[in-house]
This record gives structure tokens, C-alpha cells and sequence, in this order.
């Protein structure tokens, strides 16, 4: 696995394997990586013959008072990972070979990034849509992974995609979990032992919830209970919606494609999952 931090490198490299003919899969990742980040490698091998992955810490998807200071850095680590992975190049840039000190450019996908998480995290899904586009242009891959489980982010960027004509087909990626069906996530290293085993609820409220919408009882009512069922067990919850999956509009009697979203503080760590089923 080659390791590039500059621009210029990283572009030479990619362009070269694209003049042999050989189709570049695109990972990016802010590291601490887990199974769930391996999981959208090992599929990207599978999807074409050279894989790239990024780690970027990337200062502006994070808010004030939130966790870029502290975000776990375990490059060593995080570099063995890839390569057991079978990754072919990893681009680990500074944020200054990112962000020009005077830039003026950001990315902003209205509407899908102002709601559920994007309420609780203004300007969050700005600086995501911002740096994704900024390493489509860099890297110029043919595809990019992404995993479903940050499913509104997963939405964000595909209709940035549509809208800018960026050329990369996106592919999206079913959610890696623990066997006690907690999402993988880097954050899951803030948990103490014992939230840890309270954060498996959050799944299983999901699936609580996808039975009773299922068995057809009314929206209202099904999120109302998962609420206060968290509640009970230990979660400050921020939402719980029962929402179309194409474009996270609430969902309403005829939409059959559906995408329950949940985000939840668990003391000082924010959790967030999804289910996404048909009915
Ligand atoms: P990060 O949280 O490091 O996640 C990188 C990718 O891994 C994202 O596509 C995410 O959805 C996926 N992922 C995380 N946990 C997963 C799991 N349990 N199962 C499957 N996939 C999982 O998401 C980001 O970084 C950043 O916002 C980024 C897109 C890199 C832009 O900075």
C-alpha cells in the first residue's frame, strides 16, 4: 500500500492507474477505523482494481464544543488495517493541503442538510458535503462507498452528486454491528462498559419499530413509544422518524420504501442508527 499526503502525488497516481485501463474505488474515512470502514474496502476490491482510501479529520463537519480536538487518531493502527485490507493507496493529506486559509467555496445540499441531524449539528452536513467534493476533485475515482449506517449523510451526497454532475457513481453500504447489534462507530470509544451494553437498545428499538410499522399501527404512536422507551432506558433522544428512504420526507400512508432514523445522546457520546425496510 502506498501512502501519499500531497495533492499532486495523490492525483499522478490515480490518473496513471486510470490510463491502464483499471477502475478506482474511493473510501473516505476519518480513521480510528473498524470493521465497519473494512467492510466498504473489502467491497470496493470486489467493485474495482485499485482501491484508494482517505483519512482526514475534517475540522469542518464538526461544530463548536464538539469533538475534533478529541477525535480518536490511530494512524498506525489504521494504516495495518488497510493493508491487511488490501487497500492500494492511502491519502492522508493535512488540513492545510485541504483547506486554503482564505477559502470561500462551500458545498450545501438544502433542505436534506437542515433536518434530523443537520438540526442538531448546523453546518454539519456543509462541511461534509464540502470536503467529499473537494476529494471527488482530487481523486477523480469512478466510485465511491459509503456506508448506509450515516444514512442522511449517504442522502446528502448522492443528491450533491445529481445536482453538480459530479461523474462517480455512489455506492452505499449495509451497516457493520456488534454481535449485540450496536453499530459499529468510532464514537462507540467514548462508551464506559455499561453504556455500552444500554447502547445495544438502540438498535433493538429500531427493530421494535420497523415490526410495529409493519404490523400496521400509526406512525405517530410508533414514535412516540420508541421516544419514551429510550428514555426509559438511560438516552437523551434528539429524534425518532419514520421516513420515505428516498428522500427522508416523514412518511406517509402509500410509500413503501421506508427508513427509520434515530439519533441519541448516551451520556457525553451522540449515537445514531437507521433500519431501512419495505412494507
Ligand atoms: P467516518 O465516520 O470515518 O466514516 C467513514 C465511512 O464509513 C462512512 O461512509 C460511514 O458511513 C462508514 N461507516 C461507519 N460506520 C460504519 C458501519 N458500522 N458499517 C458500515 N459503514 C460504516 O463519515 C465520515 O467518516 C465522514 O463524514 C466523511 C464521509 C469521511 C467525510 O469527512
Amino acid at each position: 500500500m502506498q501512502i501519499v499526503s500531497t495533492v499532486s502525488e495523490c492525483r499522478r497516481l490515480i490518473k496513471a492507474w486510470q490510463l491502464t485501463g483499471d477502475r478506482v474505488a474511493f473510501v473516505p474515512t476519518m480513521g480510528n477505523l473498524h470493521d465497519g470502514h473494512i467492510k466498504l474496502v473489502t467491497e470496493a476490491k470486489q467493485q474495482a482494481e485499485r482501491v484508494v482510501v482517505s483519512i482526514f479529520v475534517n475540522p469542518t463537519q464538526f461544530g463548536p464544543g464538539e469533538d475534533f480536538d478529541s477525535y480518536p487518531r490511530t494512524e498506525a493502527e489504521d494504516q495495518a488495517k488497510l493493508a491487511a485490507a488490501g487497500a492500494d493507496l492511502l491519502f492522508l493529506p493535512a488540513v492545510t493541503d485541504i483547506y486554503a486559509p482564505d477559502a470561500k467555496t462551500t458545498v450545501s445540499v438544502s433542505g436534506l442538510s437542515t433536518i434530523y441531524c443537520g438540526a442538531a449539528r448546523p453546518g454539519h452536513f456543509d462541511g461534509v458535503a464540502t470536503v467529499v467534493c473537494k476529494l471527488f476533485n482530487i481523486m477523480q475515482p469512478d466510485l465511491a462507498l459509503f456506508g448506509r449506517k450515516d444514512f442522511q449523510q449517504l442522502a446528502v451526497i448522492r443528491t450533491m452528486v445529481r445536482d453538480l454532475n459530479i461523474p462517480v457513481d455512489i455506492i452505499g453500504v449495509d451497516t457493520v454491528r456488534e454481535a449485540s447489534g450496536l453499530a459499529m462507530s468510532s464514537r462507540n470509544g467514548y462508551l464506559s462498559a455499561e453504556e455500552k451494553q444500554i447502547a445495544a437498545q438502540l438498535y433493538q428499538t429500531l427493530c421494535h419499530a420497523r415490526d410495529a410499522v409493519l404490523a400496521g399501527q400509526p406512525v405517530a404512536d410508533i414514535e412516540q413509544h420508541a421516544l419514551s422507551s429510550l428514555q426509559a432506558a438511560g438516552f437523551a433522544p434528539d429524534y425518532f422518524a419514520v421516513c420515505r428512504s428516498q428522500d427522508l420526507a416523514k412518511a406517509r400512508a402509500e410509500d413503501t420504501e421506508l427508513v427509520l432514523l434515530v439519533a441519541a445522546r448516551l451520556g457525553k457520546t451522540r449515537l445514531i442508527d437507521n433500519i431501512v425496510f419495505s412494507r
